[in-house]
């Protein structure tokens, strides 16, 4: 048995969307979620400075005594795993593995499609774990630095222009390319399921990073016996690098549930 909390963190919003699978999965766990909204979005910005806002925000998360990271973000788990992984001595949990793992055990044709921020897809970091499990398949990588400022503004909705003009100029070449999987590399993107699910048709399986991420995370901590006890409900604290006004709304429109607890601002920057 293991009481401490899950640290778990994100460039800003997006990575509630792994905690969500994660307090579903895990409702005893307590939860210490970091978003960097001060900084967001990661997506556009160069390996040095992702490696550097990674360390801040797992250094930030360490003041806490965690079982665990799990980094709720494409961005830095294509980028900066290695890095956070060799730096520390505690679980540093990606979404690379887990949901490449689910895409290659979804896809029927071969052919899977990819999106994520720039970072992501310049990384490569899907497709090498693609093809060490499927040589055969196909990867087809699109970036989509629209979606996630669309999603910290509200704009995901089914109907709303915006997105939907967006989406259809992003995914088109996928659906012209015969993918029958397409993984969300972005743990913003699940919000947009709607509108992604309304280009792609129903025959195209979409793929949740976070949500892949947050299943094996409480795989391997039921295995390992690092569970809190039975009977307890867990806590979640959410802490942001800017303005907590407004966060709550949103972060309640991304959990599916009323976010009540505090949130506390931290300067990032200190350490
Ligand atoms: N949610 C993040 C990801 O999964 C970050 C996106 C961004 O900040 O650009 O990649």
């Amino acid at each position: 048995m293991d009481t401490r909390p899950i640290g778990v963190f994100d460039s800003g919003l997006g990575g509630l969307t792994a905690l969500r699978e994660l307090s579903r999965l895990l409702p005893g766990e307590d939860i210490i979620y970091f978003g960097d909204t001060g900084r967001v979005p990661y997506g556009g910005r160069s390996r040095e400075t992702l490696i550097r806002y990674a360390r801040q925000d797992v250094a930030f998360l360490r003041t806490f005594d965690l079982k665990g990271i799990v980094v709720a973000c494409g961005t830095v788990s294509t980028t900066a795993l290695d890095v956070l992984t060799a730096e520390n001595d505690i679980p540093i949990w990606g979404v690379v593995e887990p949901a490449s793992d689910a895409a290659v055990q979804a896809t029927r044709n071969g052919k899977i499609g990819l999106i994520g921020t720039q970072a992501s897809i310049r990384s490569g970091a899907y497709e090498r774990r693609i093809a060490s499990l499927r040589p055969d398949a196909q990867v087809f990588a699109a970036a989509c630095p629209l979606f996630v400022p669309l999603v910290e503004n509200g704009r995901f909705r089914p109907g709303d222009l915006v997105a939907e003009t967006v989406a259809a100029e992003y995914l088109q070449p996928l659906k012209a390319d015969g993918i029958d999987t397409l993984m969300l590399g972005c743990t913003h993107y699940p919000l947009l399921k709607r509108v992604i699910g309304g280009v792609m048709g129903p025959d195209v399986t979409l793929v949740d990073v976070g949500e892949q991420c947050a299943r094996r995370v409480a795989g391997t901590l039921r295995e390992r016996g690092s569970l809190t006890g039975p009977g307890r409900t867990g806590r979640c604290r959410f802490f942001v690098s800017d303005s907590v006004e407004g966060f709550s709304g949103l972060a309640s429109i991304f959990l599916q549930r009323d976010v009540t607890e505090d949130v506390e601002k931290v300067d990032i920057w200190n350490y």
